[in-house]
């Protein structure tokens, strides 16, 4: 380990640190005005089972910022590891995300993308302040797993995956939610 710096002052290395965290992979729409909104997120939390909440954060730069702030719904797609194509499609600033992709609102009116290891139907419930990013808190309505689709993760920087050890460690014995 090398010796401990400012986050304040090496924010590429402090980049580089939180990259030692890996996390999944999400898509998250929303409605908009003339087209939906939609974009490759590895903010996504779970936050509470009762209620059911969770969160994502987003970048005040973030071209869409102004549609994702006034959105009636989201819809949340955990993306599975054969979806990296998605993924980038979703992450590229500014261009349209939505060319030559079809696709249908879904039940709450923030289009629904097939293929995701699960998919959560949310409502907003709230926004915070999160620095340089907005912090979104949502409820989540409905719900959908597909356990036969292993997520896709992300880790310094870079795709991965769980690899072939993947459910071969006992079980976590209490029962926790995380
Ligand atoms: C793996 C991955 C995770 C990302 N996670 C986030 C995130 O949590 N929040 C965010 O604002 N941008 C995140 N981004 C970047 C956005 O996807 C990208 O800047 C976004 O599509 C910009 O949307 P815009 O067209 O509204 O500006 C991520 C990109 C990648 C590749």
């Amino acid at each position: 380990m090398t010796g401990s710096q400012i986050a304040e002052t090496d924010p590429r290395m402090f980049r580089n640190c939180l990259g030692q965290f890996p996390t999944g992979v999400c898509i998250v729409t929303a409605p908009g005005g003339d087209e939906p909104v939609g974009m490759t997120m590895s903010s996504f939390n779970s936050l509470s089972l009762d209620p059911p909440l969770i969160l994502f954060s987003i970048d005040r730069k973030a071209k869409g910022l102004p549609t994702w702030q006034a959105a009636t719904a989201y819809v949340v797609h955990f993306l599975s590891q054969d979806q990296r194509e998605l993924s980038n499609r979703f992450a590229r600033p500014g261009t349209n995300k939505w060319e030559g992709l079809p696709y249908q609102p879904g039940p709450n009116g923030a289009p629904v993308l097939a293929g995701a290891a699960a998919v959560l139907e949310c409502r907003p419930h709230a926004q915070h302040d999160g620095g340089d990013h907005v912090l979104f808190i949502a409820r989540v309505e409905r719900f959908r797993a597909n356990p036969d689709r292993r997520p896709l993760v992300f880790c310094n920087g870079r795709y991965s995956d769980l690899g072939s050890g993947h459910g071969t460690a006992d079980l976590w014995p209490l029962d926790i939610h995380y």
